[in-house]
């Protein structure tokens, strides 16, 4: 297939990424993600018939793909809860402009579903590990679940060939930052990227504060004491992490800076939610309601169209402007990013 020339956005972006929430329930409970005050046994998530099925996710993935989307990514909050996940992997694997397929987990249900899922055609998993210390894991998952599940789910995702294993860590101040040079031994022994997050505003459920930040200089300099570190070229331009290797030849290591360096410059990210909205931006208030037109028959043409005229309107660059700012912008009824998909 010849490779499609990317849409470009108001700021001369291509759209490039796709990021696919297909449910927004999880088993965690992390703090910074959904805390159990906000979601507790009284929380409405999304009905059934609001969520869009594999087949109306495959034709948004189509339209996107020839609009220059070639990666996507599924994410939840947690995938795995979506039943029959690999039939949904197995149709966008189908698409010929997806070139990458690849899902964000939090781990705990993988060792049932890798193998599954890699010969389905999924690519490449990265999973969510805040902590290796079996105590400060239980605390930060908001539910007491154990990391050994966690742990052999990881394992069975290199056994089904869908690594190298990104491993995601958002470090908040005061809670798992005592672990972070654990979490980068652990990585480096058995061969996993770990990618060390600033914790950030995204929604309104968790009482975000600067505070809680640790900023990525701080993570490295940190790392690099005991394992001296090289800045490594970026695979992409719109990659997320800064990457950097180990002087030792023992892999890499890469930081996700959105707070203190944020990198709207470079994003070619649109979101799906389950329930079919996209959102151009993580913090965008409100997403483009896909849904009543995919149910009422739109063709394909006309769902390339509207997905056009949303990423050529586009000019998000949130995390840009609040770090141009001191202060956190007020509250604005952002929503939460187990709903958005991180
Ligand atoms: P690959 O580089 O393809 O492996 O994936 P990725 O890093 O884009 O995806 P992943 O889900 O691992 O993203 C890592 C984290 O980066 C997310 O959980 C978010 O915390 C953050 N992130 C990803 N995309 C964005 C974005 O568009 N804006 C901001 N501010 N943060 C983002
Ligand atoms: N800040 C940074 N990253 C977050 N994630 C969830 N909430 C936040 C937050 N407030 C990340 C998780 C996971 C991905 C889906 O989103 O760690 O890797
Ligand atoms: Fe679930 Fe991931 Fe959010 Fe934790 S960060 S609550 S695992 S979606
Ligand atoms: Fe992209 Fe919005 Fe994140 Fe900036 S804040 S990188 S525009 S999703």
């Amino acid at each position: 297939m010849n490779p499609v020339t990317p849409t470009r956005d108001l700021l001369g972006r291509p759209l490039r990424d796709l990021r696919v929430s297909v449910t927004d329930r999880c088993n965690f409970r992390c703090r910074y993600c959904m805390p159990k005050e906000t979601f507790g046994p009284g929380f409405r998530f999304l009905p059934r018939a609001e969520i869009l099925a594999f087949e109306e996710i495959t034709r948004v993935v189509e339209a996107a793909s020839s609009l220059g989307v070639t990666k996507v990514r599924l994410t939840g909050g947690e995938p795995l809860l979506r039943r029959d996940l690999p039939a949904l992997v197995g149709m966008l694997a189908a698409l010929p402009g997806v070139s990458d397929l690849a899902m964000t987990t939090n781990g705990a249900l993988l060792a049932r579903w890798a193998e599954e899922l890699a010969q389905a055609g999924l690519q490449r998993v990265t999973v969510s590990l805040d902590s290796v210390d079996p105590e400060v894991f239980r605390l930060m998952n908001g539910v007491g679940l154990p990391i050994e599940p966690v742990l052999e789910g990881i394992e069975a995702a290199v056994q089904a060939g869908l690594g190298p294993i990104k491993l995601n860590a958002v470090i908040r101040r005061g809670l798992n930052e005592g672990g972070i040079l654990e979490l980068a031994n652990y990585a480096r022994d058995h061969g996993h990227v770990l990618r060390l997050i600033e914790y950030m505003d995204v929604g309104e459920s968790h009482g975000w504060k600067m505070e809680e930040v640790v900023p990525s200089a701080e993570v490295l300099a940190l790392i690099g004491t005991s394992w001296p570190l090289e800045r490594a070229e970026p695979h992409h331009s719109a990659d997320v992490a800064q990457r950097y290797r180990y002087r030792d030849g023992a892999g890499e290591v890469g930081v996700i800076s959105s707070v203190t360096a944020p990198f709207c410059g470079d994003c070619s990210r649109l979101r799906l939610t389950a329930d079919g909205r996209l959102h151009t931006c993580l913090f965008a208030r409100q997403g483009h309601d896909l849904r009543p037109r995919l149910r009422a028959g739109v063709d394909r043409q006309e769902l390339i169209e509207e997905l056009r005229g949303l990423w050529a309107a586009r000019a998000d660059r949130y995390s840009e402007l609040r770090a141009s700012q001191t202060q956190r912008p007020a509250a604005l009824g952002k929503p939460e990013m187990s709903y958005l998909g991180g």
